[in-house]
């Protein structure tokens, strides 16, 4: 596999990191991850505002978002990838600096920047069969809106799902259920769409805004709302949605069944205007 390291398109085994780097240290740096559709990155724009707000919310100074793009689209070319559904992931880190120190180094000290891209093997066309999820404390800090590279209580969360038989952990702060350890969460309730509103305790998803159009345009209600969780059980459907993830409908939480154990009715429309939108139809 050929990765963008630091200006260079190298063979991933050829990249040499130092474990002086700020991101090996401290977590101190960003990610983005974006998708392709059909050779097509998806919705770039959205992602690299993103992207430049999670450096401007943590200071780094990268300056090369303008070349990201035809970075990202020289990798689809060096790799030759048959798959046209491709996932890029691009990180940032503070650079390296030595003697290890809490505070900024010095202005000269470049950020460090990593480019990889991998087909995607679930793609869009795979039919959505419902998935379990489990309710988890959110333990992450108050700046959950910036794309950190610091995840370990993410990580914990999905992993104690995994270990539950389930796929996805639902992160409760303050008796509300806020996203997935990396993904938004949504429930259906009377028609209506819910999902918690913009704030720093959740990530901005990128699907989450293609989502939000998406029921504007085929005149399904949103209410942006975190759902407590003493109302979950007068919800009739529930789903997550991120980049790879996409739409994906939650059919058990905590063991309880939703429903019918199906994907729902609105969930099913919301996903199928979806996939016209990915294809480049018109979702009405
Ligand atoms: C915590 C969290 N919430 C939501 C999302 C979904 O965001 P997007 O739709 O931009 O992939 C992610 C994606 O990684 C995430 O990590």
């Amino acid at each position: 596999m050929i990765v963008y390291f630091n200006g260079k398109f190298l063979e991933l085994d050829d990249v040499k990191i130092s474990p002086f780097d700020r991101g090996f240290l401290y977590a101190d740096g960003i990610y983005e991850v974006i998708r392709t559709y059909y050779g097509k990155l998806f919705r770039y724009a959205d992602h690299l505002e993103r992207f430049r707000n999670s450096l401007k919310a943590i200071k780094i100074n990268f300056v090369e978002t303008d070349i990201l793009e035809n970075n990202i689209y020289k990798l689809f070319e060096v790799n030759k990838y048959s798959n046209p559904n491709l996932s890029i992931y691009i990180q940032v880190t503070r650079g390296v600096s030595f003697p290890r120190k809490h505070s900024f180094p010095p202005d000269e000290v470049r950020a460090t920047i990593f480019i990889c891209v991998s087909p995607i093997e679930n793609d869009a066309l795979m039919i959505d069969k419902g998935i379990k999820v489990i309710l988890e404390e959110d333990i992450r800090w108050s700046r959950c809106n910036i794309k950190s590279i610091s995840l370990l209580p993410a990580v914990l969360a999905n992993q104690h799902a995994v270990e539950e038989g389930a796929e996805e952990a639902i992160l409760i702060r303050d008796e509300y259920l806020m996203e997935g350890s990396h993904t938004n969460f949504w429930g259906i309730k009377n028609g209506e769409a819910w999902t918690a509103p913009l704030s720093n305790f959740i990530l901005p998803g990128v699907t989450r805004t293609v989502i939000l159009e998406i029921c504007n345009s085929i005149g399904i209600k949103v209410s942006e709302q975190a759902i407590h969780k003493s109302d979950i059980k007068n919800f009739d459907e529930f789903f997550i949605s991120g980049t790879t993830t996409e739409i994906k409908s939650v059919t058990q939480i905590n063991g309880r069944i939703i429903g019918n154990g199906k994907t729902g009715e609105i969930t099913g429309k919301i996903y199928n205007a979806y996939l016209k939108y990915v294809e480049g139809k018109s979702w009405f």
